[in-house]
């Protein structure tokens, strides 16, 4: 993780990745960085004071302009009101590779290159693990609730734990040498805000023994690279069956999935995006290839993505 240094800049561009939060059974806990897709941030510092958002593109126009709705903006307002900086003025433009809604952390992508980009420019004031509250908030602002999930491995990079909120506290997990994604982006539109809303609030005591069971088992098998455990773990009885109706072919995905080789298989973050991890790059394509072609079987377009665990997290480009 980034400390800080000296050094302020007058221009910076930043590439943040996407994420899988929950990783299946950690609901709102647990997420990884993938090496792609991800946003660009360009900033610049400019005379005039305030944040200007200037350009947005790759989002077909749905995400809001004005600075203090749009969450990349807004984060950098509250950051800079937050050091006692509102005398810096930048421009901000925000190019979107990787589509809204897809359950790969999109707006915390977004808000993430915008933070880091601030900071860079500003020599590094906050560390990384300092900038994370800002970006939660990026993710209140984005679907009407704080999760970390997505903003803290596309910041810190490599895999999560939100260990807990109240404080936060969050600690980072090792990823098994030979660990690969498969992700397959399929096109239909599964806002946040309504995958969450769909949830039950409460849980019965069995269901919570199996997934504590699991959280735990595969924090376990990341630790002690055990490909086999992880594999085990990656079940979810509280989220899953509820979303996963929203998922058109979710469980043939999985099937195929298993049949090709994964480990296991999930819904990424509050999908419609789902995933598999294997233990090789080989078998991770061959899951993404195999997933990809019964979704067009079924008059359903989708992007694909093979991916190690991206360690570092946001970078300049
Ligand atoms: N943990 C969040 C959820 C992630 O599942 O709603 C959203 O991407």
């Amino acid at each position: 993780m980034a400390g800080t240094d000296s050094g302020e800049k007058e221009l910076v561009h930043v590439f943040a990745p996407a994420t899988v939060a929950n990783i299946v059974c950690g609901f709102d806990v647990l997420g990884f960085a993938l090496d792609e897709p991800g946003d660009e941030v360009i900033m610049r510092r400019v005379d005039q004071p305030g944040v200007h958002l200037i350009q947005v593109t790759g989002d077909e126009g749905r995400l809001p302009r004005e600075a203090g709705k749009n969450t990349v903006s807004a984060c950098v307002q509250m950051l800079l009101k937050y050091i006692g900086r509102e005398d810096v003025g930048v421009t901000i433009e925000l190019h979107k590779h990787m589509p809204i809604g897809s359950g790969l952390g999109s707006s915390a992508a977004s808000t993430v290159a915008g933070l880091f980009a601030i900071n860079a420019l500003l020599g590094n004031p906050l560390t990384r693990m300092e900038l994370l509250p800002f970006a939660i908030q990026g993710e209140a602002l984005a679907c009407g609730h704080g999760h970390a999930d997505n903003v803290a491995p596309g910041l810190l990079g490599g895999i999560t734990l939100i260990k807990g909120y109240e404080p936060l506290d969050v600690v980072a997990i090792p990823a098994p040498p030979a660990l690969h994604a498969a992700v397959v982006f399929p096109h239909v539109d599964v806002p946040t805000r309504d995958a969450r809303q769909m949830i039950r609030s409460k849980v019965a005591l069995k269901d919570a023994v199996i997934q504590w069971g699991n959280i735990a088992g595969l924090v376990a098998g990341l630790f002690t690279n055990d490909y086999d455990l992880i594999g085990r773990s990656m079940q979810d009885v509280l989220i899953e069956p509820t979303r996963a109706i929203l998922i058109p072919e979710f469980y043939e995905m999985r099937r195929l999935a298993l049949d090709s080789g994964a480990l296991g298989f999930g819904i990424s973050g509050s999908g419609p995006s789902v995933f598999a991890f294997a233990q090789s790059r080989e078998t991770a394509g061959d899951i993404v290839k195999v997933i990809q072609s019964h979704l067009t079987q079924h008059g359903i377009d989708s992007n694909g993505y093979v991916s190690g665990i991206n360690a570092n997290g946001p970078r300049e480009l």
